[in-house]
């Protein structure tokens, strides 16, 4: 398959960290001066394919288009698309591609956006692929530290949740971790620890960890307070979800032994583990964080459609004696994607979903 020669962003870390400051820097200079890009991207057009509901990464980034005086087209619900009928994603995406100037894709199997990257015709933004990786939520997530903390270094930074199925965390502690003297509490049940990779990443970054299943241990040292929902499409039964369910609730009584400084941070949809009344808390920052987003966004594209910094979507390679195992890749769905696995600490993982790979 031939390499197309547009920049994509599959994953943050594809792109050194003076990249994703320059995109913060570039948002918080919309926030502040927005009508100076009013114009920005006049005559462009962007499409969304959301393969999985949204509400607020669809909505900011067709907002982000729209006040950059560029045109939105796309779809929230594949099957109202020709997905229904049994098109396959790169059918979808050289298409639609080709009528865009930049796409931005959701979808339910770990490795999507790599694959679109893989067949489009302009430029593709992974905008959440399945439990893997959600880069624009990271910078979004970012540029909000940035702007209240005002840094992001020397952070401790507790994330309490679903720390195993939410790709806002994985993608954050990957980001993080490339800042230094940041500390991680990682809050969470044992059936819901990151996984084996995000805390294999955190040690080989130096960064200082700790697991802990106590909201309460915790909160008095924290700086920031990554709240997550329970991702409950994610899991293998009703059963198993609802074992989970309503063990974490951030409450007033709780905020109470946080620093006065805390920032509280949730990517939102929030469904019952942050209680309605710490809204009214000062440190509750997540409504201004989705708003940041949209300002994230914006800078975001405008890179993007700038850049002529080409990166090459694969940088595995074939391997006809490993396999790729996991059920939620997208592998396991588009037949016709070549197989490409990565080194990593010893271990091969399969390129698209970062997943252990298996010997045949
Ligand atoms: C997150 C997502 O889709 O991963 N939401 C978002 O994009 N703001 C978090 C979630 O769904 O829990």
């Amino acid at each position: 398959m031939s390499e197309p020669n547009y920049s994509h962003l599959i994953d943050l870390n594809d792109y050194p960290v003076e990249w994703w400051n320059k995109v913060i820097n570039l948002g918080a200079t919309i926030y502040h001066h927005p009508q100076r890009y009013v114009q920005a991207c006049a005559g462009k057009i962007m499409a969304t394919l959301f393969y999985e509901p949204s509400t607020r990464t669809q909505m900011s980034f067709q907002s982000a288009m729209i006040r950059l005086g560029g045109s939105i087209i796309g779809f929230d619900n594949p099957m109202s698309s020709s997905v229904s009928k049994g098109e396959n994603l790169k059918d979808t995406t050289k298409v639609v591609s080709s009528y865009s100037d930049i796409l931005i894709i959701r979808h339910p199997l770990a490795g999507s956006a790599k694959a679109a990257a893989m067949t489009a015709d302009c430029c593709v933004v992974n905008a959440g692929d399945g439990g893997h990786l959600h880069p624009t939520q990271t910078l979004t997530d970012l540029l909000t530290l940035k702007m209240e903390k005002g840094r992001l270094e020397h952070l401790t930074v507790g994330l309490c949740g679903d720390l195993l199925y939410g790709r806002t965390v994985h993608s954050l502690c990957k980001a993080l971790s490339c800042y230094a003297g940041n500390k991680f509490v990682l809050i969470s049940t044992p059936e819901l620890r990151a996984p084996e990779y995000i805390r294999k990443l955190l040690r080989d970054s130096g960064c200082e960890y700790r697991e802990e299943t106590s909201l309460d241990a915790a909160i008095g040292e924290l700086d920031v307070l990554y709240m997550t929902r329970i991702q409950r499409e994610r899991f293998a039964s009703q059963a198993d979800y609802l074992a989970q369910k309503d063990i974490y609730c951030l409450t007033p009584e709780k905020m109470a032994h946080a620093k006065p400084d805390l920032a509280v941070l949730h990517p939102l949809p929030r469904v019952d583990e942050i209680a309605v009344p710490v809204d009214e808390d000062p440190r509750a920052l997540y409504f201004k964080q989705a708003q940041y987003g949209m300002y994230v966004r914006m800078a975001l594209i405008l890179k993007l459609l700038e850049s002529e910094n080409h990166l090459p979507v694969l940088h595995g390679e074939a391997n006809a004696e490993r396999q790729c195992v996991n059920p939620k890749c997208i592998l396991a769905q588009e037949h016709y994607l070549p197989p490409r696995f990565v080194q990593e600490g010893g271990h091969t993982l399969c390129e698209y979903c970062e997943e252990r790979a298996l010997k045949k």
